[in-house]
């Protein structure tokens, strides 16, 4: 990682003003309150912005006015602006001197195009810095009172895409992730949550296996269906719920209604 060598020190402007630099900003879920400070502090310091779809409204009022806004937002099935272009403004406005910044919802790291982009920066010879956000993967469920592991259900996770499960184009050996883990994560799986049950099922998993889906994890708007494998697309279908949302699957799922705390509005 290129950057201050983590004094967590305030230089990004001075250090950017002369070079410019990259920072590839995890916004985390939704909660404007689970910013990192380290993340608030390179937003204040901001030239560019250069944000996804999932990044809170609150969070982007913390940029400079005056700072330029380029919304690269992607939806399900439809990519606005190509990764290819992403990267090239990225490149474009550090070499014009500026401090940029990539805002992504979550973590940049996990299934956020963080890693590609980090290396396109690496090849071009631009600063970059990686400031981890909170990751919906494991924020999302904790929200809905799940834990992904826990000493009586529970030693390992697995996270997994659920992109496309459904179309053959991307193979997720679901049998293998059936086996692979006690607890499993599913991002990006709900347009696909039927060919994912029935993948894991397929592979093993018993259909009475908990699980549990979770739009818009963390915000006010946020929706909790619970159920079993062999129930959860019927509950969820009948539940009306859209992406974005964390599907859940492992005995600790059925820990949601139990261990439920978050209400809105918030005390
Ligand atoms: C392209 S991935 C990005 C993941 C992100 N980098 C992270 O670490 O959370 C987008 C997926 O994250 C999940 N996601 C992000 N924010 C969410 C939220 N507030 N509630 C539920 N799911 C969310 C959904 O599965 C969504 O389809």
């Amino acid at each position: 990682m290129n950057g201050d060598g983590g004094s967590g020190t305030a230089k990004t402007e001075s250090e950017a003003g002369r070079k410019g630099k990259v920072f590839l900003v995890g916004a985390g879920p939704g909660d404007p309150g689970l910013l990192t400070l380290r993340a608030a502090e390179i937003l204040k310091g901001a030239e560019v912005v250069v944000y996804d779809r999932l990044v809170n409204a609150s969070i982007l009022g913390m940029v400079p006015e005056g700072a330029e806004m380029l919304y690269v937002g992607k939806m399900p099935r439809r990519h606005e602006v190509p990764q290819e272009e992403i990267t090239k403004l990225l490149i474009e406005k550090a070499r014009e001197g500026k401090v940029v910044v990539r805002l992504k919802g979550g973590d940049p790291f996990l299934f956020g195009r963080g890693g590609e982009e980090a290396e396109a920066l690496v090849s071009e010879g631009i600063d970059f810095e990686v400031v981890p956000g909170v990751t919906s993967a494991i924020a999302v469920p904790a929200y809905a009172g799940i834990p992904l592991t826990h000493r009586d259900y529970s030693s390992s996770v697995t996270i997994v895409t659920g992109h496309r499960a459904g179309d053959g184009t991307r193979s997720v050996d679901w049998g293998k992730i059936a086996r692979s883990a006690d607890t499993i994560v599913v991002l990006m799986g709900v347009e696909s949550l039927d060919a994912i049950a029935r993948g894991l099922i397929d592979g093993g998993l018993s259909p009475e296996t908990p699980a549990a889906v979770i739009e818009k994890g963390t915000t006010e708007d946020q929706k909790v269906v619970v159920g079993t494998v062999g129930t959860i697309v019927q509950r969820a279908r009948e539940g009306g719920v859209e992406p974005p949302a964390v599907i859940v699957v492992g005995g600790v799922a059925a820990l949601g209604g139990k261990l439920s705390w978050f209400k809105v509005p918030r005390r």
